[in-house]
Parts: structure tokens; C-alpha cells; sequence
């Protein structure tokens, strides 16, 4: 049997798709695809005549019998989902049914919504003397967290901040961050990042419920709460002349050697 692919469409735009991911639609016999959040333009990548099912109405008890048919029929599947299959992707669960029936799977990974974001922005999410982790979360919402893993805790670190699938819940959410970061913190709000209706737009803290009200914001938003955002930076160390690593070892001045190699 082939094993399903399970594939990474990026945020939207078609361009930001990996070669890998290109190259297991184009190949497609059955494609599988998350239709409220992958571009149709990507999906018309698979072949004209594979089958084509949308997923956003579907259970997946409904989905799964379809993925171990198409794929004990010999056929080559793909199960599209967006951004990156490893976040928010209900990966784990398709997994394991697939493995109780025997089926193996690949996994293509692909650029996720605060990558997108981020670099639509030119914003460097890790800025040494500044900030030094990403923490990548949601709001609660219906499907809750662990109470380890609850805003305030996160927030108390400080990091750069992304936050997915809350749009509905951004007042509780600006409410507990302005215990932790100043009210002028900058916040990116990105709605449909790489799509053709894109909107971004870098708001201080204390705005960020009312930016995301006013444009009526309910859905495929992400947020990033950073410092980094408008910073002008300080260097790294990296690219620093007296800071020597594997690649670029102390250099010995002698005749054979130039100051700028
Ligand atoms: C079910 S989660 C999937 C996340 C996806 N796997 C990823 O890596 O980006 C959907 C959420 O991702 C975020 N998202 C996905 N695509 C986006 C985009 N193009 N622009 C802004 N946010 C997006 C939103 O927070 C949305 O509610």
C-alpha cells in the first residue's frame, strides 16, 4: 500500500507551498483537503481528474473510512490540511486510525500562519537582548488547554507571543496580556495572511481587541504579542568580528592571509 500523504499547504498563497507538498498534490489520485483553510488554487494543483473531497463539513468518522478505502484501493492519497500539519492539524488522531487499520503515512510539513506573518512583517521573532523563545498557543475556546499551559503562565515568560484560532476570544485575551506586557507592546493582528484579502496591521496592546473588533475579525486571524515587532534590534553574535565559531575560526594574520576573507 502507499502510505497517505499527509501534507502542509502553507498559509494561502500558492507560492509559499513546498516543492514536496507541490509534488504529492500534482500527484494526487484522492485529495482530501481542509476547504475553510486552504486556498482552492492549491487544491486545483491535483490532477482534473482525481477525486476531490472537501473536509470542513465532515467528521472524522467520516473521513477516516474514506482515507483507508481510497488508500487499500492502491490508490495514491493526500490529506491537505493548512499552514503546518503538526499544529492545530488534528494530526495525531489521523494517525493512529490510520495505524489501527494498518496504514502507514509521510508527513510534508509546511510554512505555518505566524512564519507568514512574521516575514510579511520583516519582523525577527528572536532578538538577542530582547527576546529568545516563541511560544506558539491558542485561547482556550471550547477545546481548552492544560492548566500549566494557561495564558497567564505562558505570558509571564515574556516571549514572542503567537497566538492562533482566538479571534472570538480577544478581549479575555488583551485583559490577562496587559498583566504581563506593557500596554504599548506591539501586536501584530494578521487576517488571511498570503491570501489576495490579506490584512495586517501592528496595533499597541491595549488596542488589540478593539483593531480586531472594528475590522470584524472572527476567524483565520493570528496574533503575535513581541517587543521584537517594531524594535530596531541589537546584533547578534553570530555575524560579530571577535565572536569565533566552527565556521568561522581565529584567523591567523600572516602574509598569506587578508584582513577581509
Ligand atoms: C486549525 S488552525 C491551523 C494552523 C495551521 N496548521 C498553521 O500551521 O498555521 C487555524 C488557525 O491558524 C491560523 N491561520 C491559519 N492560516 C492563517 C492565515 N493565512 N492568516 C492568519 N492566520 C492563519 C488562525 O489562527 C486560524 O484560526
Amino acid at each position: 500500500m502507499i502510505p497517505i500523504s499527509i501534507v502542509g499547504a502553507g498559509p494561502g498563497a500558492i507560492d509559499l507551498l513546498t516543492l514536496r507538498a507541490s509534488d504529492r498534490i500534482k500527484n494526487a489520485e484522492v485529495l482530501l483537503w481542509a476547504d475553510s483553510l486552504v486556498s482552492p488554487e492549491i487544491a486545483r494543483l491535483a490532477p482534473k481528474d482525481s477525486e476531490q473531497i472537501k473536509t470542513s463539513s465532515l467528521t472524522l468518522e467520516e473521513i477516516i473510512p474514506i482515507l483507508i478505502d481510497r488508500c487499500k484501493g492502491g490508490k495514491r492519497v493526500v490529506r491537505l490540511h493548512d499552514g503546518d500539519p503538526c499544529l492545530y492539524g488534528a494530526l495525531t488522531e489521523q494517525i493512529c486510525a490510520l495505524a489501527d487499520a494498518g496504514i502507514e503515512v509521510e508527513v510534508v510539513p509546511g510554512v505555518s500562519a505566524y512564519q507568514a506573518t512574521a516575514a510579511t512583517l520583516k519582523a525577527e521573532l528572536t532578538i538577542p537582548g530582547l527576546v529568545q523563545t516563541i511560544v506558539l498557543t491558542r485561547a482556550e475556546g471550547r477545546t481548552g488547554k492544560p492548566q500549566k499551559e494557561n495564558l497567564e503562565n505562558l505570558a509571564s515568560i515574556g516571549a514572542s507571543l503567537c497566538i492562533y484560532l482566538s479571534a472570538r476570544h480577544v478581549e479575555e485575551v488583551e485583559k490577562t496580556l496587559l498583566k504581563y506586557y506593557s500596554e504599548d507592546t506591539p501586536v501584530a493582528i494578521g487576517y488571511r495572511v498570503s491570501w489576495e484579502d490579506q490584512w495586517i496591521n501592528v496595533v499597541p496592546l491595549k488596542k488589540m481587541a478593539s483593531a480586531s473588533r472594528d475590522r470584524g475579525l472572527n476567524r483565520t486571524t493570528l496574533y503575535i504579542i513581541s517587543p521584537t515587532i517594531t524594535s530596531t534590534g541589537s546584533r547578534s553574535k553570530l555575524y560579530t568580528p571577535s565572536h569565533k565559531h566552527l565556521f568561522r575560526p581565529e584567523k591567523t594574520i600572516n602574509s598569506n592571509t587578508q584582513l577581509d576573507e
